[in-house]
C-alpha cells in the first residue's frame, strides 16, 4: 500500500526525485511558487502519512488534527522549526526532520554580507550613484562605521552563530562577545568571551542576533534592549524576525539611538511595502534569503525528503529534531 505524502511547496528537484525513486508513496504537491492557502492545506493533508513543508507554513493541533491519525512524519525545508507546534506534535508521537549544517556556511556568508552592506551603507551609496547625487569625491559624504578594531556581539553562537564569528574574525575585529543559554567550548576558537547580554548590548559596535526563536527570545530586542546600544552601532537580524519588537527598532533607528540595522528576516514576512521600516535609509531589508544558494537549497531539499523517508519507513533520519 502507497504512503500519502503531501509537499506545501514546488521545492528544488533534487528532493523530489528522491522521494520519487523511492516509490513508496503518493506525492500530493502544492505545485506553486505561491504559499498553499490554509484551506487547500488543511483538505490536502487529509490522511497524510507525510507531511513535507515549509517555515511559511503554520503547522498547529489543527493542521495536525485535519491530516488524522496516519501521519507519522513533519519534514521542514528549514533549520527553524518555531513554525511547528511541537507540544502537539509530540503529543502525537509524530516525528520531525529538519534541515541543520547544510545551510550554516549560506547563513553566515549571506549574515557578513549584510552586516557590510549595512554598516557601510551601500544601497545609500548605489542609490546616489543612480539619482546623480553623487557630485564628487567628498572627505565627509557618506562615512560610516568600519569592522577594524570593533567590537562585535553575537546573541546565539550556535552552528550559524560561530560560522558568522569566523567569518568576521578576518576582518580585524578586535572582542568577540557572545551570550546564550550557557558558554560553549567552541567560542575558543574565536576567542569568544561569554558575557551577560547587558554586557553585549552596552559594548557591541555590532549586535548580531543568530539564535533560534522561543519564548525566551520572543521580543528580546525591544525599546530597552535598544537604548542600551552605542549611537554609533548597527544591528543584526538574519534569525527571525519576532526575536525584535519593530516599533521599538524603528524608534530606536528614526531618533538616532543607533547607527543602522540589517534584518534579513522581519514579522510579517513579506513586509507591507509602505511599513515604516522601509522608509528608512539606514535600515536595509532583505527578503529572507540567508539559505539561498543554488547548491544549498538542492543540498535543503535532498535532506528534507531523506528525513521524510526515514520517516515512513521508520528509519533513522538523517537530521531529526530531539522533541
Ligand atoms: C531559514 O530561516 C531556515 O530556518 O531554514
Ligand atoms: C581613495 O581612493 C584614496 O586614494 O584615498
Amino acid at each position: 500500500q502507497m504512503l500519502k505524502v503531501y509537499v506545501t511547496r514546488r521545492i528544488p528537484q533534487e528532493g523530489m526525485k528522491l522521494l520519487q525513486k523511492a516509490g513508496i508513496c503518493n506525492l500530493s504537491v502544492w505545485d506553486s511558487d505561491e504559499p498553499v492557502p490554509r484551506a487547500e492545506l488543511l483538505k490536502g493533508v487529509a490522511g497524510a502519512h507525510g507531511l513535507l513543508c515549509l517555515l511559511s507554513d503554520k503547522i498547529d493541533a489543527e493542521v495536525l488534527d485535519a491530516a488524522g491519525p496516519n501521519l507519522k512524519v513533519i519534514s521542514t525545508l528549514s533549520v527553524g522549526f518555531d513554525h511547528l507546534a511541537i507540544d502537539e506534535i509530540k503529543k502525537r508521537g509524530i516525528r520531525v526532520g529538519y534541515t541543520p549544517d547544510v545551510l550554516t556556511d549560506a547563513t553566515a556568508e549571506l549574515t557578513v554580507a549584510l552586516l557590510l552592506t549595512t554598516c557601510r551603507r551601500l544601497p545609500e551609496g548605489v542609490e546616489e550613484v543612480k539619482n546623480g547625487g553623487w557630485s564628487t569625491w567628498k572627505p565627509l559624504w557618506l562615512c560610516s562605521y568600519g569592522l577594524s578594531g570593533s567590537t562585535v556581539g553575537v546573541i546565539g553562537l550556535g552552528r550559524i552563530g560561530l560560522a558568522i564569528a569566523r567569518r568576521l574574525k578576518p576582518f580585524g575585529v578586535k572582542r568577540l562577545l557572545y551570550t546564550g543559554r550557557q558558554p560553549k567550548p567552541q567560542a575558543q576558537e574565536v576567542d569568544g568571551e561569554y558575557v551577560p547580554l547587558d554586557t553585549l548590548v552596552r559594548e557591541s559596535d555590532f549586535v548580531v542576533v543568530s539564535c533560534s526563536l522561543t519564548p525566551d527570545t520572543q521580543g528580546l530586542c525591544d525599546k530597552t534592549f535598544f537604548s542600551k546600544m552605542k549611537k554609533t552601532s548597527v544591528f543584526i537580524n538574519t534569525s527571525r524576525g519576532a526575536v525584535v519588537n519593530q516599533e521599538d527598532l524603528f524608534g530606536a533607528l528614526s531618533s538616532g539611538q543607533i547607527a543602522a540595522a540589517g534584518l534579513d528576516v522581519t514579522t510579517p514576512e513579506p513586509l507591507p511595502t509602505d511599513h515604516p521600516l522601509l522608509s528608512l535609509k539606514n535600515c536595509v531589508v532583505l527578503p529572507h534569503i540567508g539559505s539561498a544558494t543554488y547548491s544549498t537549497r538542492g543540498v535543503m531539499s535532498e535532506l528534507t525528503a531523506n528525513n521524510l523517508l526515514a520517516g515512513l519507513t521508520g528509519s533513522e533520519m538523517p537530521s531529526e529534531l530531539k522533541l
